[in-house]
């Protein structure tokens, strides 16, 4: 009789065997044994990350998950250890507190991860450091000294219009608005603008190449060693073959041109802009600031402030044609104050546009129904754990909070919650609404580019609204979008008529 029935030339059925065995183990601990496991939500995210990756890379990771607590309520398990959190006292309890960040935010050092940026810095206090040393160039007062030169880039836009609106011919406002998000972006940062406005198209073909890096780093922040590996490392940054792009190009030569003889000299450009604060920043605190820091800085600051802000005007443009009423409304509101006086530049003063109350909750509305940030927010538990209503998260866990869910939450808004009504900023009860208002984020984290980005959305859709009117292509008003890192729309090309006997 033999002993055993083991025979060694079938090791690639017991390798396989013992690889399924290990796999359904890991499968049931992530789903049964973790301490998360009483957490609700679809089977294959508690068992795996690639459930929600695999929404991210679709582009509708905000829908699924706003669906998702939908249908479980203030607590849904996204992946095995992350929970997404729609409870009104999470954006307090996450967001506002000093917690870690996520592993995720990692993606945002770029090009690889030698270039450490204040997203990408996962440590609130580190982070907190270093936001101090960058956060003046964006006081607003530094901002309005800059605004003639914001207005010439505008009333290029404008000029863009024109055109379209003397030809009759279908206008991508989509394209133009993200140029002059671009070009703004420049005149803030450098004092130059990166000339879309001026060449009316697309140069280098950034726009797709920031949709398609918007999604690949959406994904890729999940998955960190491999990302590091194949793309994020020097090596690859000294090939040169990932660091192409018009935009990348502008931004290095505008450093190169203020940092030309080593010297961290501010010739070549008159204006005391954004990179000249972080200079001199970085002239005074040569410990905490390298100019390395100074560049990643400013590239991340470069493409975080074009998608998001040609996101929010869309969103108003869109949802006004929408709405007749709003646009008719508001466009009275301007009237009256052009008849007192104000309002009469060719660009509407960002001091004028502040006299618009109705004219900001159209716009406050926009970036509420339609928010430009879709992914979740997320911090991990800190030590002794988190509680929020009546859960208790372990240390480690990691916690989001999506502004597209918040400010989407009839919980937290109403039951019109998901309707566009701008008169809703107008209700006694809005100032403790606004704490689920988090298009810019919250607590340290919150987007330091809010006073640029609000500038530019009230400056922009009061002009709008005064001199142009518009109409979508598409008899039924559609849009399309993907949700990535920012949320995108496209392909809803307008009819642009202009108002008779305005400039
Ligand atoms: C409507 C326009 C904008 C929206 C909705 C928006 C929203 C956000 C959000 C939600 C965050 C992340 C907060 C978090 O992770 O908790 C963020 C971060 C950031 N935003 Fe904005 N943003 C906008 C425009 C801008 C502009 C114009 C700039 C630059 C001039 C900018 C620069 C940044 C930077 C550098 C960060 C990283 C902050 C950090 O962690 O240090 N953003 N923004």
């Amino acid at each position: 009789m033999e002993s055993s029935n083991f025979r060694p030339e079938n090791w690639q059925a017991y390798l396989v065997i013992l690889l399924l065995t290990l796999v359904v183990r890991l499968v049931l601990n992530a789903r049964h044994r973790s301490p998360l496991a009483n957490v609700p939500g679809p089977y294959f995210a508690s068992v795996s990350r690639l459930c929600h990756a695999y929404h991210i890379f679709r582009g509708d990771n905000n829908t699924w998950t706003r669906a998702l607590h939908e249908r479980y309520g203030h607590f849904v398990r996204l992946a095995p250890n992350e929970v997404s959190v729609s409870h009104p006292d999470g954006p307090a309890l996450i967001l506002q507190a000093p917690l870690r960040k996520a592993d995720w935010y990692r993606v945002f050092a770029l090009p690889d991860y030698r270039y450490v940026n204040t997203p990408s810095l996962l440590d609130p206090k580190a982070k907190a450091v270093r936001a101090r040393l960058f956060a003046p160039a964006f006081q607003l007062s530094n901002l309005l000294r800059a605004e003639p030169h914001f207005d010439a880039v505008i009333a290029c836009l404008l000029d863009r219009l024109d055109e379209h609106a003397a030809s009759g011919q279908p206008m991508d406002l989509n394209r133009y608005l993200s140029f002059a998000a671009l070009d703004v972006a420049g005149e803030a940062l450098f004092s130059r603008p990166l000339g879309f406005l001026a060449a009316g198209r697309d140069l280098g073909g950034h726009l797709a190449q920031s949709a398609a890096l918007n999604r690949y780093a959406a994904v890729a922040g999940h998955f960190w060693p491999l990302h590091v590996l194949l793309v994020a490392n020097p090596a690859v940054t000294w090939t040169g073959l990932l660091a192409g792009g018009h935009v990348l190009r502008t931004v290095r030569a505008a450093l190169r041109r203020r940092w030309g003889d080593g010297g961290g000299d501010d010739k070549g450009d008159a204006r005391f802009d954004v990179l000249a604060h972080w200079m001199r920043a970085q002239r005074e605190n040569p410990d905490a600031l390298s100019q390395r820091d100074v560049e990643a800085q400013v590239i991340i600051t470069m493409s975080a402030a074009s998608d998001t802000v040609s996101c929010a005007i869309q969103s108003f443009v869109y949802h006004m044609i929408a709405n007749p009423p709003s646009w008719a409304r508001a466009r009275r509101e301007i009237e009256a104050e052009r008849a007192r006086g104000f309002c009469q530049d060719r660009v509407v003063s960002y001091h004028d546009s502040q006299r618009l109350p109705y004219l900001r909750a159209c716009v406050n509305e926009a970036v509420r129904v339609f928010g430009p940030s879709p992914m979740g927010l997320a911090r991990m538990a800190p030590k002794g754990g988190l509680s929020i209503g009546d859960r208790h998260f372990p240390e480690g866990t990691t916690l989001s909070i999506n502004p597209n869910v918040m400010q989407l939450s009839k919980e937290c808004w109403g039951p019109d919650a998901g309707e566009w009504n701008p008169d809703r900023w107008f209700a006694e009860d809005i100032s403790s609404k606004m704490k689920y208002w988090i298009a810019f984020g919250l607590g340290g984290n919150k987007c330091p580019g809010e006073n640029l980005a609000q500038m530019e959305l009230f400056k922009i859709a009061a002009t709008l609204v005064r001199d142009y009117s518009f109409r979508q292509v598409d008899p039924e008003n559609r849009w399309q979008w993907k949700a990535y890192i920012t949320r995108v729309p496209h392909s809803w090309p307008v009819y642009v008529e202009k108002q008779s006997g305005h400039f």
